[in-house]
């Protein structure tokens, strides 16, 4: 490709993006409007606006990205589509929340702002992170996100299996593990970090992938080939993140940078260094490529994503 077509393309991806993120946006707003829904008592004001301030406003929206354009990639339609990644976002900004609380990582910024128990207290911050994981399953399970039943429960079941003891969640008390909280700190091997990341992190991108591939009721074929894909760019996303940690300064990242070493994190760039972790991260993104190659020129926005994986700043 032609400089300047990599630049049309470069910025055609940026546009596709900001625009996923400006719907998920307007529609995270709405499911966390004051109004009640069937079932509810009252929404105390207090808490919404810690649930407000936990997922509104900022971030990156790559997760409900991947699900729009998976689904895409299967001919879903948009609109279940951008629910189930609104579902999807807001389980993560859960993990945000109680990633950031003093028990866990000990966070005071988070997207450029105050973390949800500095703008308000801890209290109140674990109470919006269990809020909004559950309001996460709520939308998940909506008529809107796909007509077929079927289709709506395995996509509660994947959500819930990528978020829980065996995933995401798992995966955090795998990192804790690490520092050495528990026991005498001991080093982590490569696959030992891998699985933690693959769960911590992985999980809920995995899930993102497979969740568009589920609402496009791709064959199993095609299903295993984005999960390939997804488990690449899974475990991509949180080198990344390591090496922004070492490299990257807070006021980009919109978060606080250097504090993974001194914590004692289990870090493939705390056992291969900058140079080996950049160098395991493009093999993922080649491996990402490699997994698409089934779907053609169909999947270059997906490619697309896995490359503003591997360069992202923030
Ligand atoms: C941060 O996720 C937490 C990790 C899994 C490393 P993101 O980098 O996707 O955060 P936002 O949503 O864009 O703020
Ligand atoms: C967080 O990993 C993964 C989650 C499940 C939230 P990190 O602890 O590295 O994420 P940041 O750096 O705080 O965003
Ligand atoms: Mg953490
Ligand atoms: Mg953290
Ligand atoms: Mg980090």
């Amino acid at each position: 490709m032609t400089a300047l077509g990599q630049i049309c393309r470069m910025s055609d991806f940026t546009s596709r993006l900001t625009a996923t993120a400006a719907e998920t946006e307007a529609l995270l707003a709405r499911l966390l409007g004051s109004a009640t829904l069937p079932g509810e008592t009252v929404r105390p004001q207090r808490l919404l606006e810690a649930m407000r301030s936990g997922a509104l406003g900022g971030g990156k929206r790559l997760r409900p990205f991947l699900v729009v354009e998976t689904a895409a990639l299967f001919g879903a339609t948009r609109d279940g589509a951008l629910l189930a990644g609104g579902a999807l976002e807001l389980l993560h900004c859960y993990s945000l929340v109680h990633d950031d609380l003093p028990a866990m990582d000990n966070d005071d910024l988070r997207r450029g702002r105050p973390t949800v128990h500095k703008a308000f207290d801890q209290a109140t911050a674990i109470l919006a992170g269990d809020a909004l994981l559950t309001l996460a399953f709520d939308v998940m399970a909506r008529e809107e996100v796909h007509a077929d039943a079927k289709v709506r429960i395995a996509l509660v079941r994947g959500l819930a299996r990528a978020a829980g003891v065996g995933g995401m969640a798992g995966g955090q008390m795998l990192d804790l593990a690490a520092e050495g909280r528990f026991a005498a700190k001991r080093a982590l091997t490569e696959n030992e970090i891998t699985t933690l990341q693959a769960m911590k992190t992985g999980a809920l991108i995995r899930f993102a992938c497979d969740a568009g591939a589920l609402l496009g009721e791709g064959d199993a074929q095609a299903r295993a080939s984005i999960a390939r894909y997804g488990a690449a760019i899974g475990q991509a996303f949180q080198i990344a993140d390591d090496l922004l940690d070492v490299e990257g300064d807070s006021a980009t990242l919109g978060k606080a940078a250097g504090k993974d070493a001194a914590a004692g994190k289990g870090t493939l760039v705390g056992i291969l260094g900058i140079a080996g972790a950049r160098a395991k991260l493009d093999k993922l993104i080649a491996e990402a490529d490699a997994a698409l190659a089934p779907f053609a020129a169909k999947a270059d926005t997906l490619r697309d994503a896995a490359r503003f994986i591997a360069q992202r700043q923030s």
